[in-house]
C-alpha cells in the first residue's frame, strides 16, 4: 500500500471529480492521502472532503503565500479544525520567497504562530519552503522545543547539508514529482542520503506531475511513480520502500488510521 502525504483535492482542477480521483488512486494501491489546507477557507474544504471519504485525512494551516491576511480570526478557525478526528497535522506552513511580492516579517510571524498552535494541539507540522531554506531552518531551530511532534519538509528541494540539519531537528523529508524529473539536479543524491526511516512520499496534486506526465493535472495515484523512483535510489524493492513509508507516516501523523 502507498500513501500520498500531500495533495490538494479541494483545488478547482480536482474538486469537481473527486470520486474519480479517489477511484484512480485506490486502484493504483494508494490507501491513504493527506489533503492539505492553505488558508482557513481551504482548510475547511479539505476537512469536509476528509469527512466524506474514508481514505482522506487532512492538515489545516495557512500557506506563507496566503499569510497576508493572517489574523486572529483565521487562527481561531485553524485552531478549531485541528481538533477534528481526521486532522493529522498543521500545514502547510512555512516561508516562500519565490512568489513576489512577499513580506518576510509577516511570513515569519505566521509560521511561528502556527508552530505554537501545532505544539498546543500536539500535532506535527507540514512545512513548505521555497527559496528561503536558511530562514526556515533558523525558525525551526529556535522553536525546536515547540516541535514536540516533529514535522515534514514537504516536496523537499534543498541541499544535502540542509537535509542533515533538518534530520537532526527530527524532521521527515518528503519527495514528490520533482525527484523523477530529468533535471532533478541533486535530489536523487539527497534522497539517497536521507535514512529510510525518515522518508515520505507525496504528489502535491494537482501540481508537479512526475516525469512522463509533466504538464498534466497531477493526481495522488501518481505517488506510485515517486515511490518507484525512491526504491530505485535506495536499491530496494518498491514493496519494501512502500512499507517503510507507511510506517514513517503512521509514526509522524499518529492520528492516521
Ligand atoms: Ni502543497
Amino acid at each position: 500500500m502507498f500513501i500520498d502525504t500531500h495533495c490538494h483535492l479541494d483545488d478547482p482542477k480536482l474538486c469537481g471529480r473527486v470520486d474519480e480521483v479517489i477511484e484512480n488512486y485506490i486502484s493504483a494501491g494508494v490507501g491513504r492521502v493527506i489533503n492539505i489546507g492553505c488558508s482557513a477557507e481551504t482548510s475547511a474544504l479539505v476537512a469536509k472532503q476528509a469527512e466524506m471519504y474514508e481514505s482522506v485525512f487532512f492538515a489545516a494551516g495557512v500557506h506563507p503565500s496566503d499569510c497576508e491576511k493572517y489574523c486572529d480570526e483565521e487562527e481561531k478557525a485553524i485552531f478549531r479544525l485541528a481538533d477534528k478526528e481526521k486532522c493529522v497535522a498543521i500545514g502547510e506552513i512555512g516561508l516562500d520567497y519565490y512568489w513576489k511580492p512577499f513580506d518576510k516579517q509577516k511570513q515569519s510571524e505566521c509560521f511561528e504562530r502556527q508552530i505554537y498552535l501545532a505544539s498546543e494541539k500536539d500535532l506535527p507540522v507540514c512545512v513548505h519552503v521555497r527559496d528561503a531554506m536558511g530562514d526556515a531552518i533558523s525558525i525551526l531551530k529556535s522553536m525546536r522545543s515547540e516541535l514536540k511532534r516533529g514535522g515534514v519538509m514537504h516536496c523537499y528541494s534543498g541541499s544535502r547539508e540542509s537535509a542533515a540539519i533538518l534530520l537532526d531537528l527530527g524532521m521527515y523529508i518528503s519527495f514528490g514529482g520533482p525527484l523523477t524529473f530529468k533535471n532533478a539536479r541533486n535530489l536523487p543524491e539527497v534522497a539517497e542520503y536521507v535514512p529510510l526511516d525518515r522518508l515520505l512520499t507525496e504528489t502535491d496534486s494537482p501540481y508537479l506531475a512526475p516525469e512522463g506526465k509533466r504538464g498534466t493535472v497531477n493526481e495522488p495515484a501518481n505517488v506510485v511513480t515517486v515511490a518507484e523512483a525512491l526504491a530505485k535510489i535506495k536499491k530496494i524493492s518498491v514493496e519494501e520502500l512502500a512499507s517503510a513509508v507507511i510506517a514513517n507516516a503512521g509514526r509522524l501523523f499518529y492520528k492516521l488510521k
